[in-house]
C-alpha cells in the first residue's frame, strides 16, 4: 500500500523531517515563513503538518481536497486554525500540548527577570560601548524575589511558571475562569475577580490562549488597575495585549518594564516599542530548545499516525 501523503509548511527539525520521510510521502519545504499555497499544494494530501503564522481559516480549510483527514499544528496554540470549520468538514486538528509547557515558562522567567532586572538595557550599553564602568546608581531595577507574580492563566504553562517563580521567592496568585483542585493550585491564590486579581499583580505574566475571547484582554483600563511600577511579561498570544495602552503605561512608568515574545499581527511589531529601552522584546522563541522541538513535531506526527489508523489522538482538539 502507498504511504499516506503528508504535507508540512515549514522547514521542520531534522529528527522529525526525516520520520515524516520515513512514514509518509512527505512534502517538505525548506522555508521558515508561511506556505502561501496550501491549497496547491495539499492536492491529494492526507494530513498536514501547519505552524503559528500559517492562517487556516474557514476560507482556506474549505478550499482543501476531500483527501484531507487530519491538520496538526506545531504548537499548543491553535487560534491560527478554524477549528470549527475542520471539525464541519470532518478534519480532525491536533496540537502539541504539555511537552513544551517547561521551555515556555522558562522564557516567561527570562523575560520576567530580564525587564525586572533591565537587561536588555545592559547588554545594549555594553554592545554600544558606553560602559564605564560599575556604578552604585547604575541600571537599577526590581527585585522579583519577595513581589507578588500574578499570573493570567494557569494552565500547564502558567504552573511551570509558578513552579519556577517560588523557587525565586515570589507569592503566586492567579486569575482564571475556575479554580483548579488543590493538587494543582498549591499554594497559589485564586482571584475570581479581575477586580481583587489585578491590583496584586507586582509582576503579570500572561498564560491564556490567544483568539477572540482574550483579545486586548491587557488594556489601558487593566493596566490602570495594576500597582504602579508593574514587571509585564507576554509569552502567551500577542493578541492578548492592546499595544496602543503597553506603550503608554511603558512610557508612563505605570508599567516599569515589559518582555514580549509574542506580538499582534506578528512579526510586525508595534514601532511604539522599538524606541523604549524599558521593554525586552524576543522572537517568539518559547517553545525553541532542541528537545522541546523535537518532542512537539513527534507528538505533532503521533496525532497524524492515530488519526489516518482510525483511532483517537490523546492530542486532538475537542
Ligand atoms: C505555541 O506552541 O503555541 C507557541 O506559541 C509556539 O511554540
Amino acid at each position: 500500500m502507498p504511504k499516506p501523503v503528508l504535507l508540512v509548511t515549514r522547514r521542520l527539525p531534522q529528527a522529525i523531517e526525516a520520520r515524516a520521510a520515513r512514514d509518509y510521502q512527505a512534502r517538505l519545504t525548506a522555508s521558515d515563513t508561511p506556505m502561501t499555497d496550501v491549497v496547491a499544494q495539499a492536492a491529494g494530501a492526507n494530513a498536514v503538518i501547519c505552524c503559528p503564522g500559517d492562517v487556516f481559516d474557514a476560507a482556506l480549510i474549505g478550499a482543501l481536497p476531500e483527501s484531507v483527514k487530519v491538520i496538526a499544528t506545531f504548537s499548543v496554540g491553535y487560534d491560527h486554525v478554524d477549528v470549527a470549520a475542520a471539525k464541519a468538514r470532518g478534519i480532525a486538528v491536533c496540537n502539541t500540548p504539555d511537552v513544551l509547557s517547561v521551555a515556555t515558562a522558562e522564557c516567561a522567567m527570562l523575560l520576567i527577570l530580564a525587564a525586572a532586572r533591565r537587561a536588555g538595557e545592559g547588554e545594549r550599553m555594553i554592545r554600544a560601548g558606553n560602559w564605564l564602568g560599575w556604578a552604585p546608581t547604575q541600571l537599577m531595577g526590581t527585585q522579583v524575589s519577595g513581589r507578588r507574580l500574578g499570573i493570567f492563566g494557569f494552565g500547564r504553562i502558567g504552573r511551570e511558571l509558578a513552579k519556577m517563580a517560588r523557587g525565586f521567592g515570589m507569592a503566586i496568585h492567579y486569575h482564571d475562569v475556575a479554580r483548579l483542585p488543590p493538587e494543582l493550585e498549591g499554594d497559589a491564590v485564586f482571584h475570581p475577580t479581575e477586580e481583587t486579581f489585578l491590583p496584586v499583580c507586582d509582576v503579570l505574566s500572561l498564560h491564556a490562549p490567544g483568539g477572540a475571547g482574550t483579545r486586548h484582554w491587557l488594556n489601558a483600563d487593566r493596566i490602570a488597575r495594576l500597582p504602579k511600577g508593574a514587571v509585564v511579561a507576554n509569552a502567551a498570544r500577542g493578541t492578548l495585549v492592546d499595544d496602543i495602552a503597553l506603550v503608554a503605561a511603558l512610557t508612563s512608568g505605570q508599567v516599569a518594564a515589559a518582555g514580549l515574545d509574542v506580538y499582534d499581527g506578528e512579526p510586525r511589531v508595534n514601532p511604539g516599542y522599538l524606541g523604549l529601552e524599558n521593554v525586552v522584546l524576543l522572537p517568539h522563541l518559547g517553545s525553541a530548545t532542541t528537545e522541546t522541538r523535537d518532542a512537539m513535531g513527534h507528538l505533532a506526527l503521533d496525532g497524524i499516525d492515530a488519526v489516518l489508523a482510525g483511532r483517537t489522538p490523546a492530542n486532538l482538539v475537542r
